[in-house]
């Protein structure tokens, strides 16, 4: 008799630690990244912006208001916009007490500090711009001190790194700067647009609440300018349930603040 055909098997979507892993640890801290290395997760994305005198650090928000205790330690420095701090200043605060006592003295990183840590840790990075517009020339900081710290050598720059913003012209510059670093487009173009991005982007990276299958494999038709196909990693998708449904949708990885419930849901 006919063997019943075996379901047919999407590989596992890659799993990216989203700020860390921000589920258990408070969000773009040291804590966190050591937090997915300790779940056995490679991918860690983050966020950077940039101080007052020009050093770039890791946090989500443009204020320091959620995630530090900026208000008390600076109470007239309303609206604590992180680009009016000076990095010395930003190295004062906690920023781990909001998430949990357990992690008091936690700091905001600085781009620098937060690289060292993963270079040790052996972890690949999915580093976010933010606020692009904010931070005129950040591209060019990046990339320089990404340079300084060894993560634009030949031998690791395609296979550790991926720089990824909301802001196209962003990515642009990064692609024109350094066209050797793979990038990624923080959105979800419309289909018609999509040839547009897949000049100067290896990555369309949308929001789960925004996608599809259909979407999924109209990205993935296209070559970025690595000559590859486009890659779709997909955020915040933190339930398992929402973890099978993306990766029955074909996406390549999953950005998420729960690493080992999207591993397990989906390998
Ligand atoms: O990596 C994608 C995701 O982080 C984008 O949204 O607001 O969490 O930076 P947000
Ligand atoms: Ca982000």
């Amino acid at each position: 008799a006919d063997r019943p055909e075996a379901p047919e098997r999407q590989d596992a979507p890659v799993v990216v630690a989203h700020r860390g892993a921000s589920g258990y640890a408070p969000e773009n801290t040291l804590a966190a990244v050591d937090a997915a290395d300790a779940l056995g997760i490679e991918w860690v994305e983050n966020d950077v912006h940039r101080t007052r005198d020009g050093v770039l650090v890791v946090l989500h928000d443009n204020d320091l208001k959620r995630t530090t205790d900026a208000e008390q330690v600076y109470p007239d420095r309303a609206p604590w916009a992180v680009k009016d701090f000076t990095a010395a200043e930003l190295a004062k605060l906690d920023a781990g007490s909001w998430f949990g006592e357990r992690f008091a003295g936690a700091r905001v990183p600085t781009l620098t500090q937060f690289l060292h840590r993963m270079e040790r840790n052996r972890q690949k990075l999915l580093l976010e711009i933010k606020s692009p517009a904010t931070y005129p020339g950040i591209e060019r900081d990046i990339i320089r001190v990404l340079g300084r710290s060894g993560w634009l050598d030949r031998s690791h720059v395609r296979s550790r790194l991926v720089i990824q913003s909301f802001g196209a012209d962003s990515v642009k510059t990064v692609h024109s700067l350094r066209p050797d670093i793979t990038t990624g487009f923080l959105g979800t173009p419309a289909v018609a647009d999509l040839p547009s991005y897949a000049a100067f982007t290896d990555q369309i990276n949308p929001s789960y609440a925004t996608i599809g299958a259909d979407y999924v494999a109209a990205v993935q038709r296209l070559k970025g300018p690595h000559g590859k196909r486009l890659r779709v990693n997909t955020w915040t998708v933190n339930k398992a349930a929402d973890a099978v449904k993306a990766r029955d949708y074909g996406v390549d990885g999953i950005i998420t603040n729960f690493p080992d419930v999207v591993r397990d849901a989906t390998s």
